[in-house]
């Protein structure tokens, strides 16, 4: 039975193929795509979201715009990686697929009360919209599964020395739902870092003919293109599919069980996800974090997502 899922996310380059994995595999039942301020501004990422689901052909999943901020913290973009528009490289046209009218936590709140399966949450931008939901309606934790992020790092970050974006732009959040008791695993850069777009990769998906798999290379172009001149990748890692792909099916990314607290205060560490993979600290495992990928498998069921949207 597909896993009823929501997948709230800031596109990006890598929100995009989130997207498309999300929708497409059959091990999923896509209930909503919602957007929250991270890689570009709120009103750019919910356009991105839009414009990936009018190439793809995504007119039935609802889009949801939600937080523009984090919750106490001044926002932060990450233009540097994916460009002004939040999603360079391609040319997109005005996207034919509206958004809700429903608000984000509304419309969360909603599609969890009435699903008959308790709901997998997908975040793979800042913890924002995630937190408000939680703190708003605390009742809802019920109806969710677990919650399943692209986040953090058992290792170093990737915007200060030791924090990830997402962690970074809202450690607040991420401390308010790393907190909240619903089962919680992170995919952190540890793990997203062995999903590389090697050339094999791109090969495959320039061997699609479809327009929705043009728009992924020229997508994964651009990407490659920032994350070498600004990290010296020869292939970029695309993480945020790695979040969706432990839900398609959990044996694509293994994890193990641990204790991960989020640092809030630190004058240099804050956003900083301290996992203690050896158990030293006494504290009790609260969350479960990815540690390896099947790589082959992985971009096996990625590429058939795009295959399968063309
Ligand atoms: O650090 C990588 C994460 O930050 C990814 O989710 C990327 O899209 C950005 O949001
Ligand atoms: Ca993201």
């Amino acid at each position: 039975m597909a896993v009823p899922m929501i997948l709230d996310c800031d596109p990006g380059h890598d929100d995009a193929k989130a997207i498309l994995l999300a929708a497409a595999d059959p091990a999923i039942d896509l209930l909503a795509i919602t957007t929250v301020a991270g890689n570009s501004t709120l009103e750019k990422v919910t356009l991105n979201a839009r414009r990936i689901c009018a190439v793809a052909g995504l007119r039935d999943i609802p889009i949801a715009s939600g937080a523009d901020r984090p919750l106490q913290r001044e926002p932060r973009i990450a233009d540097d990686v994916h460009g002004e528009s939040g999603m360079d490289g391609p040319a997109f046209g005005e996207p034919d697929v509206p958004l809700a009218g429903e608000g984000v936590v509304a419309l969360m709140r909603r599609l969890v009360d009435e699903s008959p399966e308790p709901v997998t949450l997908v975040p793979t931008g800042p913890l924002t919209n995630i937190a408000r939901l939680l703190i708003e309606h605390p009742e809802v934790r019920t109806g969710i599964r677990e919650i399943v992020w692209m986040g953090g790092s058992t290792g170093r970050g990737n915007t200060t020395p030791y924090a990830e974006f997402n962690a970074l732009v809202d450690p607040e959040a991420a401390d308010q739902v790393v907190r909240s008791g619903v089962p919680f695993t992170m995919c952190g850069l540890n793990v997203t870092h062995q999903a590389a777009v090697t050339e094999d990769v791109v090969n495959r998906l320039r061997g699609i003919d479809s327009v929705l798999a043009e728009v992924c290379v020229e997508l994964m172009t651009f990407f490659a293109g920032r994350y070498k001149s600004l990290f010296g990748f020869d292939a970029p890692p695309l993480h945020d599919p790695v979040a969706v792909a432990r839900v398609v099916d959990p044996t694509l990314v293994r994890c193990v069980d641990a204790n991960l607290v989020v640092e809030t205060t630190g004058e240099w560490t804050s956003g900083a996800t301290c996992v203690d993979l050896h158990g030293i600290t006494g504290r009790p495992a609260n969350a479960k974090v990815a540690v390896e990928l099947d790589v082959e498998r992985f971009w096996d069921r990625f590429i058939e997502a795009v295959r399968a949207l063309g």
